[in-house]
């Protein structure tokens, strides 16, 4: 691990890195154990990423948990994921407050039950101080969701009277999305060998570099996210430039 970790130029850490956690379900099946295990074995390697990004200073990290279309799933598993926010929270505070994360939630929170809404509201007030590493949580998240709610709270600062048309450009759009001023994303990686976005963070990976692995969720490890950043640095970013 550390000679991985030594070849990493730390003045060229990607500021905004953003993972699609793909694979519990097919690492469960692997050792016979049900979809769920899965699920669990996965908060294993969310505190993996989270000790990485910190100790390499990443300004802002968004793990994709839960998107609008998982509600597709057996209720059984969906009921068991709507569980682990909590088991995150009890297993994972005390890290968090000593690696200074904070924590923001990004979906369509209101749509969630109370129970979850308070924890989400506990974890944010709880972690508001921290300065490290800002985590976006995107449970109950879809990049076509966020865009349409965007542009529906700017109609109706327009119909307000509180903005003008004129004012809506690209830049402002970006930063009305839930990502903030962390609107671009400098590094996308999606384990599990699939190749697709699914519904993840459509305006903000406009120019991000693409990382695909095959490893399954739970088996990535803060090493993997060592080489994911070290193969990041040895990439030609352009941005439409020479
Ligand atoms: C990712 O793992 C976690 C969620 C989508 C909630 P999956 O549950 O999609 O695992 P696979 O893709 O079926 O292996
Ligand atoms: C994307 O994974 C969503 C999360 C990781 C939370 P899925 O497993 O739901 O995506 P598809 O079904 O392969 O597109
Ligand atoms: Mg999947």
């Amino acid at each position: 691990m550390e000679e991985i970790l030594e070849k990493i130029d730390r003045s060229r850490i990607p500021k905004h890195v953003a993972i699609i956690m793909d694979g519990n379900g097919r690492w469960a099946k692997n050792l016979l154990l049900p979809r769920t295990a899965g699920h669990k074995k996965g908060v294993d390697a969310v505190e993996e990423v989270l000790e990485a990004a910190s100790i390499l200073g990443v300004e802002a990290l968004t793990l994709y948990a839960f998107s609008t279309e998982n509600w597709k799933r057996p209720t059984e598993e969906v009921s068991y994921i709507f569980k682990l926010p909590k088991l995150f929270y009890t297993r994972l505070i005390d890290k968090l407050m000593l690696w200074n994360i904070k924590i923001k939630w990004i979906g369509e929170i209101t749509k969630l039950p109370n129970t979850m809404q308070k924890l989400i509201a506990d974890f944010e007030s709880k972690t508001e101080k921290n300065t490290g590493l800002l985590l976006y949580l995107a449970f109950n998240y879809g990049a076509r969701s966020e865009i349409t709610a965007t542009v529906k709270k700017i109609s109706q600062a327009v119909l307000d009277g509180e903005l003008a048309i004129s004012e809506i450009d690209e830049a402002f759009f970006g930063t009305q999305l839930y990502t903030g001023e962390n609107v671009n994303v400098d590094f996308l990686i999606r384990t599990s060998g699939e190749l697709r976005m699914s519904n993840f963070l459509l305006w903000q990976i406009a120019y991000s570099e693409l990382y695909f692995t095959d490893k399954l969720w739970p088996d990535f490890s803060k090493n993997d996210f060592y080489h994911a950043i070290f193969d990041y640095q040895q990439r030609n970013i352009r941005k439409g430039g020479l």
